[in-house]
Parts: C-alpha cells; sequence; structure tokens
C-alpha cells in the first residue's frame, strides 16, 4: 500500500524522508506518475494541478500540506465521500502568532515613519510614539484565537469574527451567522484575516468592507490572497481609509512585476511565509493518520466538507 505527496513548487523529498523513517516498509511517491497508481491510498496534496487524482482510482482519503484545505475544497475530482484532513501544528501557530505580532507592533509603534526619519537624521520626539489600536481578528479557528489572544494578553483591545457565535476569554467575539459583521467592522482599525478560504468568504475584503472602517485603518492578510479584492484595497489606500497593509499572500504568487502593489506606499508585501509547515511535524501528523486510515477510525485534524474547513 501507498502514499503519493503531489506538491510541484515544493521539493518534497525531506517529507517524502520522514514519512519512510515513520512508516517503514510503506512505498512514499513524490515523482510524477505516468500511469494510474492501484496502491495509492492516501495523497497529500498541495497546489496540485486540477484532475490529477484520476491516477488514483484507489485512494480512501487525502491529505492537505498545510493548514489550509481550499485547494482541495475546489478540486472537483476529488469525490465529496473522501476524508480530507489538514495540518494543525504548534509550530505552525506559533510562527502566525509571531508575524501577526510583528505586524501589528510595527504598526502600533510607526516604525515605518522613524525609519524614514532615520533617513533624514531627524529625532522625531514623542509626536509619533504610538497609534491606538483596536485588532478586529477574522477567523478564529486554531490560528486565530490564538493570534487574538496573544495581542489580547498585550494589552490591544481585540475584537473577533467568525462563522458561528465563539467565546474567547477577553475577546469580543462577533459572528457571520448572527449578522454581525457590521458592528465588528465599527469597532475595530486594524483588521487580521485569518479566515478559511470558503465561498461565504472568497472576496469578503472589498470595498463595501473597507468603507465601513474608520480612516487610516490597517489590513493584515495571512489569510488567503483570494479573501482580497486587490484593486479595492487600492481604492482604500487612495480614499484614506487604509493607511497601511501587510500582505503575506496573493491572489497571484509569486506576485507578477507590473502589479501596482510593488509600489503601493504603506504596503508591505511577505512571500507567503507567515508560518512555514515543518516538514517533520507534518510527516508525523500525516503517519499517524494513516494508521488510523488502515484501523478504520476518523482521520484527525479532519475537515467539514460543507463548511469547507
Ligand atoms: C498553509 C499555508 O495553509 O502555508 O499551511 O498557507
Amino acid at each position: 500500500m501507498a502514499i503519493q505527496i503531489i506538491a510541484p513548487d515544493r521539493n518534497t523529498d525531506t517529507l517524502k524522508q520522514h514519512l519512510q523513517h515513520y512508516l517503514p516498509g510503506v512505498t512514499i511517491y513524490n515523482d510524477w506518475p505516468e500511469q494510474p497508481r492501484n496502491d495509492v491510498e492516501l495523497a497529500i496534496l498541495w497546489k496540485q494541478p486540477p484532475g490529477i487524482l484520476q491516477q488514483f482510482p484507489n485512494l480512501k482519503a487525502v491529505h492537505s500540506l498545510g493548514a489550509g484545505v481550499d485547494h482541495l475544497i475546489s478540486d472537483s475530482s476529488i469525490p465529496l465521500d473522501l476524508p480530507i484532513a489538514r495540518i494543525v501544528d504548534e509550530e505552525l501557530t506559533t510562527g502566525m502568532r509571531r508575524y501577526v505580532l510583528m505586524a501589528v507592533l510595527n504598526i502600533h509603534k510607526n516604525l515605518r515613519f522613524h525609519l524614514q526619519q532615520q533617513q533624514q537624521k531627524s529625532w522625531s520626539g514623542l509626536q509619533q510614539a504610538a497609534t491606538p489600536l483596536h485588532i478586529g481578528v477574522m477567523g478564529l479557528g486554531a490560528l486565530g484565537a490564538a493570534v487574538a489572544q496573544d495581542l489580547s494578553q498585550l494589552g490591544f483591545p481585540v475584537s473577533g469574527f467568525a462563522y458561528g457565535p465563539k467565546s474567547l476569554s477577553g475577546i469580543t467575539c462577533y459572528s457571520a451567522a448572527q449578522g454581525e459583521l457590521s458592528t465588528f467592522l465599527s469597532q475595530v482599525n486594524t483588521l487580521v484575516c485569518l479566515l478559511p478560504l470558503t465561498s461565504a468568504t472568497h472576496n469578503i475584503l472589498n470595498r463595501q468592507l473597507f468603507a465601513q472602517l474608520p480612516e487610516k485603518s490597517y489590513l493584515i492578510n495571512v489569510g488567503r490572497g483570494a479573501h482580497l479584492v486587490e484593486e479595492d484595497l487600492i481604492w482604500a489606500f487612495q480614499q484614506g481609509k487604509i493607511a497601511g497593509a501587510y500582505l503575506d499572500v496573493l491572489r497571484q504568487e509569486p506576485l507578477p512585476p507590473e502589479h501596482p502593489f510593488w509600489t503601493q506606499e504603506g504596503l508591505v508585501l511577505t512571500p507567503h511565509i507567515a508560518s512555514v509547515t515543518n516538514q517533520k511535524n507534518a510527516a508525523r501528523q500525516i503517519a499517524d493518520n494513516y494508521r488510523r486510515l488502515q484501523e478504520g477510525q476518523t482521520l484527525n485534524q479532519s475537515i467539514n466538507r460543507e463548511m469547507g474547513y
């Protein structure tokens, strides 16, 4: 019996070695199959080419190589009854907490302004010491909840927004199911997007949403590029609704050279590095799930196909 890894934009040799260590005796493929492979029971996928799963007629489950599963939900070649699992890893969560903290603290302490002052050898004193922030975290899953709690513990007022009602200590939570997006937006001036990408959240960061924020708000998008309507962010900058943004995910990665984001004042771009899956931890979780599959148990961290996360 075998496992197939398909992640065209990644080197998967290390993952393969770790999997082989945890599952001696199981065949692990990470090369491209020319012919259908009948022995593959579990496929590990990241940005897989559409339709590739037809090469594996005996699949019993599919595993994401990351925390996100939007690349799996949107692949109609994955049969609806096939379980899908994702990676939920302490290290991945820590990476995300650190990235968002870095962005929030840079915004709060006006670091961009002070760097410009330094270029001009200007000692600007206390007048731009800190910007008061009320942070709104969109998405309160494993990553969003951890980020919201960190920021709250640092003394920032934090509101949270999720699909259903949530309760997190120190965080005022609003829910989409109860139609509370506008109320949530009216409270915050710094939005952190950590939503799963689903049909309900696709393009959610749009002109209508930015219009409800106070002037000179900030955006940190560490969810997915397709959450953001890119031209609407440019509009929000032009209107003064958004004063700064950190984008780690983009609709097209790598960002094309002619894209206006490269030169947008106040925008910090990072190349999808906010938090990177640790190959060894991923292999351990996937190996565990493979064993569960063999024993007929449900997979850990499996997702709800209907909800999309
Ligand atoms: C993930 C990612 O989903 O890296 O893990 O974006």
